[in-house]
């Protein structure tokens, strides 16, 4: 019998998810530093299934060129608002992601973000580097964690991940907002609140939802206007959960204290953006999930989600 055929996006694919592949189908790598989408649409045809190791666009554009063969579509992602995920399914193809296998690493990058934020480290090391800093009993002072009250925007598996990390922080209360009340809430303590009333008693707010028609531009001036002007914000969600104007006009006219984002909107912030100018503004490269034993986890997850897809099973994480 012939063996499936896997399309791979990136040369650089975590090993992990490589070996699962191959153990089973032919599998094609996209070469070269950063392929096309014209090399992906060159490429796509006659093949079962697309493992898509970035954040290439499946749209009905590339489904078409794809053809009757392909049977699943995988992301080595949480996210995927990449995918048309609608028009995937009317075909009757197969998608899945991987989410919970990267929630502890995006976790600790919101501890990180949170922390540096609220202690003003960037601030501190700017000091330091011009030769400014003098240590006064009042040079630099954040806000605790301690006794403060804590908001999840989104209380997914990744904002579980947070709440349990923060809890041995001493935090006061955490409170949460999203769809429903939830078990896992009830279960950690947290108290199932509105937006805004989580933006009025919040001193921590983080962002831990998927970017939908819903949470596109939540974060907007009316938002921000709610927040403690000693609140800390943080995103690891997605970056355009906030419109990057009015988190600028937060940070400069000092309506929250600090900023602390892993993702942003665009995405790299393009260089010389008057962001990179504030002291209370710390930013990563979108790092969320950097951590070799999560990517090797999210590719062992993407290629199983094809293997059972192919295999006529249910995918390990469906959409
Ligand atoms: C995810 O998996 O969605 C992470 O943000 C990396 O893209």
């Amino acid at each position: 019998m012939s063996k499936w055929k896997v399309l791979v996006t990136r040369h650089d694919t975590p090993l992990t998810g490589l070996k699962l592949l191959e153990s089973r189908c032919d599998v094609t790598i996209l070469s070269g530093e950063a392929p096309t989408r014209a090399d992906l649409i060159q490429a796509i045809p006659g093949h079962d299934a697309i493992f898509l190791s970035d954040h290439s666009h499946v749209n009905a554009e590339l489904l078409d060129v794809a053809g009757d063969k392909l049977k699943v579509v995988s992301t080595m992602s949480a996210g995927y608002e990449h995918l048309d995920v609608a028009e995937i399914k009317r075909r009757g193809i197969k998608v899945g992601h991987t989410p919970v296998v990267l929630s502890a690493a995006v976790a600790e990058v919101a501890i990180l973000l949170l922390l540096n934020a609220t202690r003003r480290a960037h601030e501190g090391r700017l000091l330091l580097e011009d030769g400014k800093f003098q240590p006064k009993p009042t040079t630099l002072l954040g806000n605790d964690i301690r006794g403060s009250t804590v908001g999840i925007v989104g209380l997914g598996s990744i904002g579980v991940e947070i709440v349990k990390r923060l809890i041995s922080f001493q935090v006061e209360r955490f409170v949460y907002t999203g769809h429903a009340r939830k078990k896992i809430g009830d279960d950690l303590g947290a108290k199932f609140v509105t937006l805004d009333e989580l933006l009025k008693m919040s001193d921590f707010v983080v962002v831990a939802t998927p970017l939908t028609n819903e949470t596109h531009g939540l974060f907007d001036d009316a938002a921000f206007d709610k927040m403690k002007k000693t609140a800390v914000f943080v995103n690891i969600g997605r970056g355009p959960v906030v419109k990057t104007d009015a988190l600028l006009r937060a940070l400069k006219e000092k309506k929250i204290f600090a900023a602390g984002l892993d993702v942003v909107d665009p995405e790299p912030l393009p260089k010389g953006h008057e962001l990179f100018t504030l002291p209370n503004f710390e930013i990563l490269p979108h790092l969320g999930s950097s951590t070799v034993k999560t990517r090797n986890d999210m590719a062992t997850v993407a290629a199983q989600n094809i293997i059972n897809a192919l295999d006529g099973k249910p995918l390990v994480y469906p959409l």
